[in-house]
């Protein structure tokens, strides 16, 4: 998505440790008719495969998911941060370690809220090493849903996790690979 990469290597700030901030549209301030744009693109991408829900994890996920659901007229649900483990019978739930702010979470959703018969796609808005999207793949196989894909946002393709979620079938789009940040400049897959 050209708009996107676009706006990244404008307003994109490359922190210590492969961070890259991008609170001007995407994680403080949003720009909602990029999101809008966004939400249309994975409609787009994923729009033969029957979607029924939207799965991501609070906070930053919320946006870009909520508007693929609008898009595709499916309701989406976030999956809730817990510090430790409240596990009651009513919520399915998985560790997730966050790498950037270097904290385990527990990620939980209501029972109610997801169902066998759902075919799943993941949103979120960054991808390094796939952790999120592996404990939301999870909390789907808890459920016993089908997780149809997972659509990023900005996925740091130089991180593991894009290449092993694929290795093991799952379908994933990116609609912007990051290959590097070599020299504090932000470089994208295939423009080397
Ligand atoms: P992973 O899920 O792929 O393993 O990624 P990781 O643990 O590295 O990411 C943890 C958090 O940091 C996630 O948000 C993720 O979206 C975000 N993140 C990862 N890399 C970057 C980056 O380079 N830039 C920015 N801006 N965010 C990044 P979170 O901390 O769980 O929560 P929230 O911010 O959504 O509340
Ligand atoms: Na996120
Ligand atoms: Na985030």
């Amino acid at each position: 998505m050209e708009n996107l990469k676009d706006r990244i290597k404008q307003d994109g700030q490359v922190l210590p440790g492969n961070v890259l901030k991008v609170n001007s549209f995407l994680n403080h301030q949003i720009d909602s008719d990029l999101m809008y744009e966004i939400g249309q693109e994975f409609a787009k991408r994923f729009d033969n495969e029957k979607i029924t829900r939207i799965l991501t994890v609070e906070s930053s996920g919320i946006a870009p998911a909520l508007m693929v659901g609008l898009a595709l007229h499916v309701p989406v649900v976030f999956a809730r941060k817990q510090k430790s483990a409240i596990l009651n019978g009513e919520v399915y739930s998985a560790k997730v370690y966050s790498y950037t702010k270097q904290v385990e979470n527990i990620v939980g959703i209501d029972k109610k809220f997801l169902q066998a018969d759902d075919q799943v796609l993941i949103i979120d808005d960054f991808m390094a090493n796939g952790e999120a999207v592996k404990g939301l793949v999870e909390i789907a196989n808890q459920a016993q849903a089908k997780v149809v894909g997972v659509g990023i946002v900005i996925e740091k393709a130089f991180q593991n996790g894009g290449q092993a979620l694929r290795q093991a079938g799952l379908r994933v789009e990116s609609l912007a690979q990051i290959a590097s940040f070599t020299d504090n400049q932000v470089h994208f897959l295939g423009e080397e």
